[in-house]
């Protein structure tokens, strides 16, 4: 709908230019809701559509912009043109721009704005998401939280604008710290304990051994000739690992569960040990690998012998590392997916890394490499819960759940709910993503509890509370007036505000499927809560007139149905009472 205003005016502005209509309709963009008076819907930057695009406003371009504003001309979609520096301003008609908005919105449901214009001619594409990918039986920390919520947007932005997406959950579920496991719950393990509470457990039985392997070498050894049989894929040893993984993974699944997530494929680094071999020898075979006087074997980034562009892709004992793991999982996924794009999702200490996989991917022949991405994100410090720093995701989860239940009860305003513990977790969530979302992603912060729950200012627990306060208007007006509505009621600046700020979703989508930040959407869920708060402040529903309480309930409704979507795509359930 916004797109078929854009494209209106690309018609008319193609004739005068000369241009096809597709190439204008980028360089037409909605103009962002300001709080002076209601002013023009659409503009046009002039020098966007000029060949050096230096991004800096020419000095003649006012000139430039009036000229072309000269040759333009009123019609039945766009009532004003007008100009500003560089650019030319496109008022819609305003009864026009009220009905489309509106009818858009209702008829696309969960689509408004993904089939705009702006992503048409999107071909379809098979795209892995790498993320959360927690270390059995070491801490989930903050890192893995966080990779856990973008890597979950990414994917729902992703298969939204209709892609295939494939989510992957690739645990460090190898490595010495099994045989320290395998070795220390020979020690110290407890059957119940295990089946119980698998993750707790596991972790105790981690930290304990590896206390104890440091001051008594036989612990030490014995952790060693564990994790060897492991390698060497001792039946007794692996069934143990596999117990250990599979127990895991199930709790994983649960906890995801409370947070809304889910993956395709549990997959790990255990999958890719005897790939990683074959990985070895197919860079030994090429003259790739170099072996140090040490013993291990590297391969040279630089192509020049350069001793600090080294990567170490094996140990002296011939195991395979991360790196060389992961370099065997990217092939098995081109394999198995054929993908067009892949991107994982970990905190920027891993920028060298995802780089040397990429590098040595390409290296190997696989042009495919340009098609991996690695999306990076800052370091958050201060996150501790009751139980101390992040260990457990769960404990995570729950902290929310419990601190939010405290400012419920201390809210008067809280209404009698079925399940609070529920409503609490996903108010809470939405707090916390709209925290984590709304900066840059590689932007370090301190998390503070007290900030992330405030219920004023721009946080998650304003958005659910403008969502279940619109919800409660449709439940409370909903069958009296829905059916009546004139939409020539819809004038008054408020009115006008949301629907120009609705006109804009599609273009904040489309930036955020540009560069995979989430602010856009969080900035523009914001603005549009405040919208709706202000709008509901002064359109009356009650006493007014029948058709212009049915006009207002359409609009209000509008503004819940886009704010559920944007919701949603960042991973929040809205809440409909609170
Ligand atoms: N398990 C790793 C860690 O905790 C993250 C894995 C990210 N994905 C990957 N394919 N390397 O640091």
């Amino acid at each position: 709908m916004a797109c078929a205003f854009r494209r209106s005016i690309a018609c008319q502005l193609s004739k005068v230019l000369d241009l096809p209509p597709e190439s204008l309709i980028k360089s037409i963009s909605a103009v962002p809701v300001s709080k002076k008076q209601e002013g023009a819907d659409f503009q046009l930057s002039v020098d966007s559509l000029l060949e050096d695009n230096s991004g800096r406003s020419r000095p003649d371009s006012q000139a430039k912009a009036d000229r072309l504003a000269e040759k333009l001309k009123c019609g039945s979609v766009v009532s004003e043109i007008s100009t500003g520096p560089g650019t030319v301003c496109f008022k819609i008609n305003r009864e026009l721009l009220t009905k489309a908005v509106l009818h858009q919105v209702m008829e696309d449901g969960s689509e408004y704005g993904l089939k705009s214009e702006l992503f048409s001619g999107l071909p379809q594409r098979r795209i892995v998401v790498d993320f959360s990918s927690p270390n059995v039986a070491k801490k989930f920390h903050v890192g893995h939280l966080r990779s856990t919520l973008i890597g979950n947007f990414i994917a729902n932005l992703k298969e939204a604008l209709g892609h295939k997406v494939t989510r992957i959950n690739y645990l460090g579920d190898w490595g010495l710290q099994f045989g320290l496991l395998g070795a220390g719950f020979q020690l110290f393990g407890y059957e119940e304990k295990l089946q119980s509470n698998p993750l707790q457990h596991l972790f105790e039985v981690y930290v304990q051994v590896n206390k104890e392997a440091e001051e008594d070498k036989n612990i030490a050894q014995l952790a060693h000739d564990f994790f060897r049989q492991l390698e060497l894929g001792d039946v007794q040893a692996l069934s143990l690992w596999q117990r250990f993984r599979d127990l895991s993974v199930t709790e994983y699944v649960r906890i995801y569960k409370r947070l809304g997530i889910y993956f395709d494929e549990y997959s790990g680094e255990s999958f890719y040990r005897e790939k990683a071999q074959a990985i070895l020898q197919l860079l030994e075979r090429r003259g790739l690998l170099q072996k140090t006087a040490k013993g291990s074997a590297v391969v040279d980034l630089s192509g020049n012998g350069d001793p600090s562009a080294a990567c170490t892709v094996m140990r002296a004992d011939g195991t395979s590392l991360y790196v060389t793991r992961d370099i065997a999982a990217a092939l098995d996924r081109m394999d198995k997916y054929n993908f067009d794009a892949m991107i994982y999702v970990t905190d920027k200490g891993q920028q060298k890394h995802f780089q040397q996989v990429f590098q040595i991917l390409k290296i190997m022949g696989c042009d495919w490499a340009e098609r991996c991405q690695h999306v990076p994100f800052g370091i958050v410090q201060g996150m501790r819960t009751r139980r101390g720093d992040v260990t457990f995701l769960e404990d995570v989860l729950n902290e929310i759940q419990t601190r939010m239940l405290q400012n419920m009860a201390s809210i008067k305003t809280t209404k009698a709910l079925e399940c609070p513990e529920e409503t609490a977790e996903k108010l809470g969530l939405a707090a916390l993503i709209i925290q984590d979302f709304r900066g840059l992603l590689l932007s370090d912060y301190q998390f503070c509890w007290d900030r992330v729950f405030q219920s004023r200012g721009d946080t998650g627990v304003f958005l659910q509370y403008t969502h279940a306060r619109l919800h409660s208007l449709e439940e409370t007006f909903g069958c009296g007036y829905l059916n009546d509505f004139n939409t020539t009621c819809l004038q008054e600046p408020q009115s006008v505000s949301i629907l120009q700020h609705l006109l804009r979703f599609d273009e904040v989508l489309y930036r955020s499927s540009q560069d995979l930040q989430p602010k856009h959407i969080v900035r523009y869920l914001l603005t549009l809560s405040h919208l709706a708060a202000a709008a509901h402040r002064k359109l009356q529903i009650k006493d007014s007139p029948p058709d212009v309480a049915g006009a207002r309930l359409h609009l209000f409704k509008a503004v819940r149905s886009v704010l559920a979507n944007g919701m949603k795509l960042l991973g929040i359930t809205p809440v409909c009472k609170m």
